[in-house]
C-alpha cells in the first residue's frame, strides 16, 4: 500500500473496525481445510439474497400493489406484472431472476440445511447457528408466500385464501385472526396492500437481520466440516487451527468456483425454463385473480409442499376440534421440530463418516419421505395418496422424536483428531 492509502486506511482505523474486520472475518478468519461441495451453499444463500434484494428493488419501482380493476377489467396488480413483462426495458429479466430466485433460495437452502444434517453442525457448540438457520427457514416461507400473492393470479388468490383460512381453524382466536390477517372478509385489496408492506421492507429486515446473527454465532464457535472435528482443539505455537487455512483467499477463491457453477444453472433457469414447468410459476397464475372462479386443483409451489403434505394427512378430529386445526398444528411441528435437532442427536460420532448403520439408514428413510411428501403436495388428494402422506408424515416425525433413543444405540466408528485432508 502506498503511504497516502495507508494514511486513509489508519484514519478509517481510528474510527471504525476496518482493518480488524477484515482479519476477524477473512485474512485471519480460520477455516477447516476439508471443506466440500456442501460447503458451497451457505455463500450461495447469501449470494441469492442479495439477487432477490436487487431484483425486487427494480421490479418494485413498476410494480403496483392494486386489487382494484383496471379500465379493461384486469386487476391493476396483475396489470402491472404484465407491464413489466412487455414494456420495461429488461423488465422480463427482472422479473425472471426474482421469480426463479425464490425457488432457487429453497434449492440452495434445503441443501444447505442437509449438510448440516449430513455432518451434525447443529450439534455443540452451534446450537445458536441452527436455531438462527431455522428462524431463517421459517421467515423465509413467510416472505416467499407474501410475495407470491403479489402478481394477483388466480394461484396467488387461491393459494392464499386456502393458507389463511387455516388460521380459521384455531379454536377461539381463529376466525379473528385469520380476518386480522386479511384485513377484510375476504382476500383483497387490504390483503394485497399489507403483504406487499411486509414482503418489499418488514420481513427482507427480519431475515437479513437473522442471517447477520447467523454469521456472527458461526464466527464466534468457528466452523464445522465434513469429519465434524473441532479443529479450535489442536492449535499451533500462535495459536492457529493446525487444520485451519484462512478464510480469504482460500475459501473466497473455492467460493467463486460454487457461485459460477450456480450461475450457469441459474441462468439456464432463467433463461430457457423460467416457468419450471409450472413449478416455479404456476400456469394458473397467468391468469388474473378472480374471487368467483376456483381452479380446479390449488397446489402450493414446490417448496412447500412436504409441509402442505403433513397438513392434509392429518383427517381426524381429536378432543372434539376440527382435524383441520390440528393439521396445522402438525404442518407448524414439522418445521419446529428442526430446531430441536440439536437437543435430539445424541451419537457420540457428530458426522455421518462416523456415524452407525442405524443414523444412516434413519437418514435415508428421512429423505425418501421428505420427497413423497413434497410430490403428494402437489397432487390432488385420493385415500390411497392421503395414505402415504400419513406413513410418510408418521416416518418424518419419527426420524427426530425416536433420535435420542436410536443414536445413542447406534456402533459408530472413532471420530479422528484431525481432518482428512487428500
Ligand atoms: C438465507 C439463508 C441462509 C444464509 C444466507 C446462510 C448463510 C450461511 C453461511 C454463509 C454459512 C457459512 C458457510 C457454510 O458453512 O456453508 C452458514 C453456515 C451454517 N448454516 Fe446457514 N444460511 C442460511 C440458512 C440456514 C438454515 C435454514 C440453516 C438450518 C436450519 C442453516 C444452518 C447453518 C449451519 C449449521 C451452519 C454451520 C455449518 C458448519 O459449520 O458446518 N443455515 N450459513
Amino acid at each position: 500500500m502506498t503511504t497516502k492509502s495507508q494514511a486513509l486506511v489508519n484514519w478509517i482505523d481510528e474510527r471504525f473496525p476496518l482493518t480488524s474486520s477484515i482479519k476477524g472475518h477473512l485474512t485471519e478468519y480460520y477455516a477447516p481445510k476439508n471443506f466440500n461441495f456442501w460447503y458451497f451453499f451457505g455463500s450461495l444463500a447469501l449470494l441469492v439474497l442479495v439477487i432477490q434484494i436487487v431484483t425486487g428493488i427494480f421490479l418494485v419501482m413498476h410494480y403496483k400493489p392494486d386489487g382494484t380493476l383496471n379500465s379493461a377489467g384486469i386487476p391493476v396488480a396483475f396489470a402491472s406484472v404484465e407491464y413489466i413483462m412487455r414494456e420495461v426495458p429488461g423488465g422480463w429479466l427482472i422479473r425472471y431472476l426474482h421469480s426463479t430466485g425464490a425457488s432457487a433460495f429453497f434449492v440452495v437452502v434445503y441443501l444447505h440445511m442437509f449438510r448440516g444434517l449430513l455432518y451434525g453442525s447443529y450439534r455443540k457448540p452451534r446450537e445458536l447457528i441452527w436455531i438462527f438457520g431455522t428462524l431463517i427457514f421459517l421467515v423465509l416461507m413467510a416472505e416467499a408466500f407474501m410475495g407470491y400473492l403479489l402478481p394477483w393470479g388466480q394461484m396467488s388468490f387461491w393459494g392464499a385464501q386456502v393458507i389463511i383460512n387455516l388460521f380459521s381453524a384455531i379454536p377461539l382466536i381463529g376466525p379473528d385472526l385469520a380476518l386480522m390477517i386479511r384485513g377484510d372478509y375476504v382476500i383483497g385489496d387490504a390483503t394485497l396492500n399489507r403483504f406487499f408492506a411486509f414482503h418489499v421492507i418488514a420481513v427482507p429486515l427480519i431475515l437479513i437481520g437473522l442471517v447477520a446473527a447467523h454469521i456472527i454465532a458461526l464466527h464466534e464457535v468457528g466452523s464445522n466440516n465434513p469429519d465434524g472435528v473441532e479443529i479450535k482443539k489442536k492449535k499451533d505455537a500462535n495459536g492457529i487451527p493446525l487444520d485451519g487455512i484462512p478464510f480469504h483467499p482460500y475459501y473466497t477463491v473455492k467460493d467463486i468456483v460454487g457461485v459460477v457453477g450456480f450461475l450457469i444453472l441459474f441462468s439456464a433457469v432463467v433463461f430457457f425454463w423460467p416457468e419450471g414447468g409450472g413449478y416455479f410459476l404456476e400456469y394458473n397464475n397467468f391468469i388474473p385473480a378472480d374471487p368467483l372462479t376456483t381452479p380446479l386443483h390449488i397446489a402450493p409451489v414446490w417448496y412447500f409442499t412436504p409441509f402442505y403434505s403433513v397438513l392434509r394427512a392429518v383427517t381426524y378430529p381429536l378432543f372434539g376440534i376440527d382435524a383441520k386445526f390440528w393439521g396445522v398444528v402438525a404442518m407448524g411441528a414439522s418445521v419446529v421440530i428442526i430446531a430441536f435437532l440439536p437437543w435430539l442427536d445424541r451419537s457420540p460420532a457428530k458426522s455421518i463418516r462416523y456415524k452407525g448403520p442405524i443414523f444412516k439408514a434413519a437418514l435415508v428413510v428421512f429423505i425418501i419421505s421428505f420427497f413423497i411428501l413434497g410430490y403428494l403436495g402437489v397432487l390432488p388428494p385420493t385415500p390411497m395418496r392421503t395414505l402415504v402422506a400419513q406413513i410418510c408424515s408418521v416416518l418424518y416425525f419419527a426420524f427426530f422424536l425416536l433420535m435420542p433413543w436410536y443414536s445413542k444405540l447406534d456402533k459408530c466408528k472413532p471420530e479422528p483428531d484431525r481432518v482428512n485432508f487428500k
